[in-house]
This record gives structure tokens, C-alpha cells and sequence, in this order.
């Protein structure tokens, strides 16, 4: 048995000490934090949590990390990537720098499709090696599990591809991984006379084998102006509940697109992006299980509006903010920027950042009772920081990576 002490720590933040599955609303500013703390892990588990006045006598068998000065976090829960995709768009970017925007450039077959193009004539292989590099970088950067998404193939031996790669994904990196089935995230080239032929292929080919074959926990669906419709939407919600696949949609990025209250309606884990919602959405929320997730880098990277967040946290919402990680609207992975902009531009307060991304990313795939949060029974999932007085720190050095050091699964990597 490996065992592991975290000693003289600071500031524990636990996020939660009672096994909650997310917090909402006032309770997200309370990240349960206890000051000289101590965390004993063995193998993969947290097994205990306390404070440094009764700290365990540690064994010739324990390898003890003294954290003075530092904090102590839960690791981050990204629920929301793209992380399997087959290039850089560069070329679109300075595009959209010269005056284009995000749906002109999808518009002229740029875009989702542009990926499209690139991914089926790349193999496995191919896919899996870009995927790894970038599993590892946000690793370091203190994303412990990980939301992939397919939806850059297309047809479905494509989409099997994405999916397949994903998984695989966990035999080269010790991060958790949950996938998401996204056969509906564009329209492809070869179906653009024929939208019904391509949503019949995502319900009757895609959604079967994807199912058979075991490879996605969740189905998403990129509800919104220009591409698939509240009707289509519905169709392809309603044929993947039948294979037990929760939705997890992108709503509302480019249009008020009723995305937000078709996801609610069709019990979704949460509904993600927001840009574009208001007060009705807002209202929606509030009588839902759904979770409300903002992506502020894709705000950041397309230069378009902030979801509301601030709003759905003093109307008493759970919000969880995720990185959206890909090669169009968001070319980062680094959860810490994440909640620097949450903070800064979306008046979030640093431990209201923190809960939306760790607790309420754990909550929106559905991971509560294993990662999120530093309670006994959980993954050892841990984050130490650099020595730092407040949590604030976190967020104000915006561009400055402070985890000094990863634990994933009671492994520690030291950077
Ligand atoms: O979440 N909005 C839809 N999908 C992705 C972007 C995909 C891309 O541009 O490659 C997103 O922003
Ligand atoms: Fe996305």
C-alpha cells in the first residue's frame, strides 16, 4: 500500500465537507476551508482530512509532502472540451482578426468543417499522439479529469474514430476522462442539401454504434442559429435517451436558440456556453436539475459577450464554468485562466471559481461522489500551489501558472 501525508498546509480548501454533489447560488462562496490542515491518501483515496493539532504519526511506509505556506485544492474538473481534434486553425483566427466572424467563416465551410476535412484523413494513431501532448499539458496545469467531446468526424466511421482515440486516451495519461457523443455538431459538406438525410444517419447509424460499442457517456447536440435546430435538437435528445446517453448541449452561443429549454426539457446534465441567455433562461434554470456551464475563454478568444454568470449565481444557480478547450473558438486548456476571467470580467469571487471548477464540473458529468471535492473516499485528486496568502492570489496572477504540484490518483508529478 503507497501512502502519502500533505502536511502543514495553509489553507485546505475541501469545497465541500458534507458530500454535497454541487453548491448553488450564496453557498458557492464557501469552499470549506480549514487553516493548518493535513491530507492522508493511500493508493488512489483520500482516507483522511484534518487539522495539524492531530495529525497522523506518519510510517516508515508514507512519503510525507510538507505544504507550507501553500494551499491545498481539489483538482480541476474540465467538463467541457474538445480535446481530440486534428490541427491548429490559425489561418481562421488572423481571419477573424482581419473582420470576419466565427459564423461567416463556418458559413464559407471554415470552421467545424474545416476540422472535419482535416480529421478523416488522419489516422488513430495520428489523433491519439496530439491528444496525449495535450492531456499532459492540461494535466500539469492541474485538470485532473477531463470532459472529450467527438464531432470533428462527421460520418460515422469518424465519429467512432474521435471516440475510440478519446478513450484510448487513458492508457497514455493518468487523467479521468468521460466522453460525449457530438455526431451533431455541424451539418458536413456532403449533407448541406440533405439536413434530415444527416440527422437520420446520427440517429440511426452514429447513436447505435456508439452505444454498442460503449464509447460515450453523455450525447451533446450545438443547438443554436446556423446549425441544428429546438426540432432537430429534440429528434436526436429523444433517440439517445433510448440508449441511455444524459444530454449535455451547447446552447445559446450565437443566438437565443431555445437550446437552454430544450436541454432542460430533456433532462440535460447541463447546458454549456450561455452567451446569449437571459432572464427567461435564467428563470428555466432555476426550476431544473440542469447546470448552467460558461465558457469564458471562447468569450475571450471570439471577442463576443460573457454569459451571464454573475446573475445565475445570485438568482441561487450552480454555475460551473468549463474550458471548452479547442481549435476554433478556444485554443486553451488552462483552467486557472479560466477562473481569472470568470473572476475578472464575470465578478465571480475567487472561491466561487473555484467551486464552478471543481465541485460543479465534477456535478455536470455526473462525478460528484468520486472527484471534486477533498473528502474521504474520494480520488486523490490534489493541487498545491505555490506558497500564497489568499486564495485571490490564484486568479490575479492571471498569467502565471501556480500549481507547483499535481497528484492524480494519489500519484504526485512534480514540475
Ligand atoms: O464549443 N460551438 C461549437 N463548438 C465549439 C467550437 C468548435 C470549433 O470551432 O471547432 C465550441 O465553441
Ligand atoms: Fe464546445
Amino acid at each position: 500500500m503507497t501512502k502519502l501525508l500533505l502536511a502543514n498546509i495553509r489553507d485546505l480548501h475541501c469545497v465541500s465537507s458534507s458530500g454535497e454533489e454541487r453548491k448553488a447560488g450564496l453557498q458557492m462562496k464557501n469552499t470549506a476551508v480549514r487553516k493548518d490542515a493535513w491530507v492522508l491518501v493511500e493508493n488512489d483515496m483520500i482516507v483522511g482530512v484534518g487539522g495539524m493539532d492531530d495529525c497522523p504519526d506518519p510510517g516508515s511506509d508514507t512519503e510525507v509532502i510538507v505544504c507550507t505556506g501553500s494551499l491545498v485544492l481539489p483538482g480541476f474538473v474540465d467538463s467541457h472540451t474538445h480535446l481530440v481534434f486534428p490541427e491548429s486553425r490559425e489561418k481562421e483566427y488572423v481571419d477573424r482578426i482581419r473582420g470576419l466572424s466565427y459564423e461567416e467563416i463556418a458559413k464559407r465551410g471554415g470552421g467545424i468543417l474545416n476540422s472535419a476535412r482535416r480529421l478523416r484523413e488522419m489516422s488513430e494513431n495520428e489523433l491519439l499522439e496530439g491528444a496525449i501532448q495535450r492531456a499532459w499539458e492540461i494535466l500539469y496545469l492541474g485538470t485532473t479529469t477531463v470532459e472529450i467531446k467527438s464531432g470533428y468526424g462527421l460520418t460515422t466511421e469518424d465519429e467512432l474514430k474521435m471516440l475510440r482515440v478519446a478513450n484510448n486516451l487513458r492508457n497514455y495519461c493518468p487523467i479521468g476522462i468521460k466522453t460525449t457523443f457530438l455526431g451533431a455538431h455541424a451539418i458536413p459538406a456532403e449533407y448541406k442539401e440533405n439536413r434530415q438525410g444527416y440527422i437520420d444517419l446520427v440517429i440511426q447509424e452514429m447513436l447505435p454504434k456508439v452505444a454498442d460499442e460503449g464509447l460515450a457517456d453523455f450525447v451533446d447536440v450545438f443547438c443554436d442559429e446556423g446549425f441544428f435546430t429546438v426540432g432537430e435538437t429534440e429528434l436526436i435528445l429523444k433517440a439517445a435517451r433510448y440508449y441511455g446517453l444524459t444530454p449535455k448541449i451547447h446552447a445559446n452561443e450565437i443566438a437565443n436558440s431555445g437550446g437552454v429549454q430544450v436541454g432542460i426539457a430533456h433532462d440535460a446534465l447541463s447546458v454549456d456556453h450561455l452567451e446569449c441567455a437571459g432572464p427567461e433562461e435564467i428563470a428555466a434554470l432555476i426550476n431544473s436539475n440542469t447546470i448552467p456551464t460558461v465558457l469564458p475563454g471562447c468569450s475571450f478568444f471570439l471577442g463576443i459577450g460573457y454569459a451571464p454568470a454573475r446573475k445565475m449565481i445570485d438568482a441561487g444557480l450552480p454555475v460551473c464554468i468549463a474550458s471548452d478547450y479547442n481549435p476554433g473558438s478556444s485554443p486553451a486548456g488552462n483552467m486557472q485562466f479560466m477562473q481569472s476571467l470568470g473572476c475578472t470580467i464575470m465578478r465571480l469571487l475567487p472561491e466561487e471559481a473555484l467551486v464552478a471548477t471543481t465541485l460543479n464540473g465534477a456535478a455536470a458529468l455526473g462525478l460528484s461522489d468520486q472527484v471534486g471535492s477533498i473528502e474521504v473516499g474520494k480520488r486523490a485528486d490534489l493541487l498545491i500551489t505555490e506558497p500564497m496568502d489568499s486564495l485571490a492570489r490564484l486568479p490575479y496572477y492571471h498569467t502565471r501558472d501556480q500549481i507547483k504540484t499535481v497528484i492524480v490518483g494519489g500519484q504526485v508529478l512534480q514540475k
